[in-house]
């Protein structure tokens, strides 16, 4: 049987995220971010979307303050990612790292410094950069002062933000996403959105205007990268994962449809440069209105993608009948039904490889732009054994079924150009700040508590991977 043969070029990489990985959040000039204030554990969940009680209490212990120091441990860590073969590195740049409250005028150059330094050692060893200017976290002064997203100025103070780094980085980045998973404003409005909401009357109306906001502050990051950075190749990215109809009821079916709409609404309107029709009846029949200028239009028409980057990790049930509050597993922030076909990770999540070919198929039927996977991979206990091995198999078979369907995907004649797994090396959990949850082809000794020596250590999925890279995909 033939398999798909990836082009030549794939950025076969790994991905992490700023706040996730770096540490020394008080370090360098930095600000305090949105993500510095989140405890670990259960209760961080319901901060996610609900962050109020975070902004008044104390916690113990916050898991960004450190998380694996790479910030301190950057040059071991890209040096373990190259002798797998790394072609691509995602990573996101601190928003408060930069501009540690948003709203100065110059940007903080001991911040950017520190990006210098990593950039270039990056493209040193011989990886593309991927960054995303904006992931899971943003000053918190800018929450606090201007509410979040739901404040136009904030699209001000992100393009400054994004133009200091496209200006700075022209040559050494080719790849920039504006916003991490920007469908996730509507699901966790506090991380995606920076906005403090307290209670559900007006949710709709605050999730949606601040989504408004960030469109337009994407879409002006784009036009600033043509001007500034005309090579560079800029993309949106989504939480991906489709929805499923419970059943061929056709109340279902439509269902599905509508709950697709929620999250494609974002790219259609990054990619198209406009409003999709859609949506004028769903913002109606929930009262909602958005203000949109015609200067806005102008710049969504202007500012859209190069191509369409998304993470995908499971797909999702959608059914007419009313959910109660809908989360299904225990820590997922999608509203679904159980997929009974489908069996799940430790933390609940349905493991779905042919969700994947689905969602590549889906997006490229839809947009016919070059799709980026950034996102993909099993959040599971690692143990160490006696001999201090890791053997991760279960990592690896996960890994090994997304890949071949995303190679039946590119037989499909999908247009994709990399894939670049989530925690290649292991950091803390974005819904739960567990360090518990591992992604990675390398193991980092750190606990939940924070304990630990941070030494880190090749999994025997590292071996693997590295296997698969040097032989384009092709030995799984
Ligand atoms: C994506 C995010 O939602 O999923 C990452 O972009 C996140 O920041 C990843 O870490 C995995 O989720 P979790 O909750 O297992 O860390």
């Amino acid at each position: 049987m033939s398999i798909g043969k990836f082009p030549k070029d794939f950025l076969w990489g790994g991905a992490v995220s700023a706040s996730q990985c770096e540490g020394a959040y008080d370090v360098g000039g930095k600000g305090l971010s949105t993500a510095d204030i989140l405890p670990g554990g259960k209760t961080r969940i319901p901060l996610l979307q609900y962050a109020k009680p975070a902004l008044a209490t104390v916690y113990d212990y916050y898991p960004s303050h450190e998380g694996i120091d790479f910030y301190h441990r950057y040059k071991e860590d890209i040096a373990l990612l190259a002798e797998m073969g790394f072609k691509a590195f995602r990573t996101s740049i601190a928003w408060s790292r930069i501009f540690p409250k948003g709203d100065e005028e110059e940007p903080n150059e001991e911040g950017l410094k520190f990006y210098d330094a990593l950039l270039a050692e990056v493209v040193r060893q011989g990886m593309e950069p991927v960054i995303t200017i904006s992931h899971f976290e943003m000053p918190l002064h800018l929450v606090k002062e201007y509410g979040g997203w739901l404040n136009p100025r904030v699209v001000e103070f992100y393009e400054r933000y994004a133009r200091v780094l496209l200006a700075r980085y022209r040559t050494q980045v080719k790849y920039w996403i504006t916003f991490n998973e920007i469908n996730m404003t509507l699901h966790a409005p506090f991380i995606g959105g920076g906005l403090i909401i307290e209670n559900d009357d007006d949710r709709a109306q605050k999730v949606y205007q601040a989504a408004h906001n960030q469109l337009v502050a994407s879409a002006r990051a784009v036009i600033a990268a043509r001007e500034l950075a005309p090579e560079a190749k800029i993309g949106c990215m989504l939480a991906g994962g489709p929805y499923y109809p419970q059943t061929p009821n056709p109340e279902d079916v439509f269902a599905a449809m509508a709950m697709d709409r929620q999250n494609l609404f974002f790219a259609d309107v990054q990619v198209r440069g406009s409003y999709p029709s859609y949506m004028q009846r769903f913002f109606r029949e929930r009262n909602v209105e958005i203000k949109i200028t015609a200067a806005e239009k102008e710049i969504l028409r202007r500012g859209t993608v190069d191509f369409v980057s998304f993470s995908y990790y499971m797909s999702h049930v959608a059914t007419a009948q009313k959910q109660s509050n809908g989360v299904d597993g225990v820590l997922n922030l999608f509203a679904s039904a159980p997929n009974p076909y489908l069996t799940k990770s430790e933390w609940g999540w349905p493991i779905d490889p042919l969700g994947l070919r689905y969602t590549l198929n889906q997006l490229y039927d839809r947009y016919q732009k070059p799709l980026f996977i950034v996102e993909n991979g099993l959040g599971a206990k690692d143990q160490v054994e006696a001999d201090g091995t890791i053997n991760d198999e279960y990592r690896i078979s996960y890994l090994r079924d997304h890949i071949r369907a995303m190679q039946e995907a590119v037989e499909d004649g999908v247009d994709v150009i990399g894939y670049t797994p989530w925690g290649c090396i292991d950091l803390v959990s974005l819904s739960t700040g567990e360090m518990a949850k591992r992604y990675g082809f390398v193991y980092v000794d750190r606990d939940d508590q924070g304990k630990g020596t941070l030494k880190r250590i090749r999994k025997k999925s590292f071996y693997w991977y590295k296997k698969v890279i040097a032989t384009n995909g092709q030995e799984l």
